[in-house]
């Protein structure tokens, strides 16, 4: 399959699990539902249910023990930035191509919408749904109730404190300020290289790794999750509106401690080659492993189209 293709049916996997665990829009009370479905089929990118899917396959071709996972990685992430963007946090209009969820129901229902797909993503995490079914099979027959405690620490303390929660916590109280270079690595590697750093890696823990692998892939997903940012930085200077969906200057506008700020673009076009080299680097170790050929050059791919993205 070509690579483009294999992501596009990953995707639709991933859509069509999401598509099950979330209560229909006609289940009350449906404004949360609405408010929910709304965010979550706006048009992201699914870049960390595709890390996860993708380190998973090299250790195992049944991927689709991880789509609980990963979609449980995707509704953590909707809900940071439907967070992220509310008036007391970067106060930005548009998201995904679309008015932001507190534009469109109201502050109160944004934090709620949120609060409730941060809590959601646990019980898919957990195993238990409504009802069993055909997207929680291989995850509950394949993977060890262990493993799923160790999966489920790992994730939130990305998600949290040690991870995204205390990343979002500096990056607003470095607005307007003049931070130092690891300020801002602290920042970034937090809000944003801590749930790209856990997908990877519990994606490769779920299909099987060891615990010498898992280390590998964490240190892969910790060059891409920094370079994440940089390039999300890079985006809101450079990007088109139309193609990120999202506004651009917004970041200088609330006056963010940004990669931009204190290296400037070609520095950033620099660095993001450097850390893509050292991202397929930190690969190495596990070539010679009898994984499949195609996969590794899948994941390597992956992480190209990550950090070579227009949107
Ligand atoms: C944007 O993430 C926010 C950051 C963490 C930098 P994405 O660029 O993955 O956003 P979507 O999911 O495609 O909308
Ligand atoms: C987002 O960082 C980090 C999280 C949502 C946790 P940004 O604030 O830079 O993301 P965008 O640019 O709004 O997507
Ligand atoms: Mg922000
Ligand atoms: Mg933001
Ligand atoms: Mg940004």
């Amino acid at each position: 399959m070509k690579f483009q293709d294999l992501i596009e049916d990953r995707i639709r996997s991933v859509d069509a699990a999401l598509n099950f665990y979330l209560p229909g829009e006609n289940v009350y009370p449906q404004t949360i539902h609405r408010a929910i479905r709304y965010s979550v089929f706006a048009g992201g990118k699914r870049m960390r249910p595709l890390l996860a899917l993708f380190t998973a396959e090299l250790f195992n071709p049944d991927w689709k023990r991880v789509l609980p996972a990963s979609c449980a990685l995707e509704l953590i992430h909707t809900y940071s930035l439907i967070h992220d963007d509310l008036p007391a946090m970067d106060n930005d209009d548009y998201r995904r191509g679309k008015p932001t969820s507190h534009k469109v129901f109201g502050e109160g229902t944004a934090i709620l919408a949120g609060d409730a797909l941060l809590t959601y993503a646990f019980k898919i995490l957990a195993g238990h749904t409504f009802t069993e079914n055909d997207f929680n099979y291989s995850y509950n027959h394949n993977v060890t109730s262990q493993l799923k405690l160790k999966v489920i620490s790992d994730i939130s303390r990305a998600a949290g404190l040690g991870g995204m929660i205390s990343g979002q916590v500096v990056d607003m109280e470095s607005e307007c300020k003049q931070v130092d270079e690891a300020t801002l690595d602290y920042i970034n590697m937090h809000k944003t290289g801590a749930l790209l750093a856990v997908s990877a890696r519990a994606g490769a823990m779920l299909g099987g790794c060891s615990d010498e692998e898992a280390h590998i892939i964490s240190v892969f997903g910790t060059y891409l999750g920094k370079g994440f940012q940089l390039v999300d930085d890079l985006l809101d200077v450079e990007g088109n509106e139309a193609r990120i969906g999202k506004a651009t200057g917004s970041d200088s506008k609330q006056g963010k401690a940004t990669y931009i700020s204190i290296y400037g673009s070609e520095k950033i076009r620099y660095l993001r080659d450097e850390l893509y080299q050292k991202a397929l680097e930190s690969l190495e170790p596990i070539k010679n492993r009898n994984i499949g050929s195609s996969n590794l050059m899948n994941i390597r791919e992956l992480a190209r189209t990550i950090l070579y993205r227009d949107h």
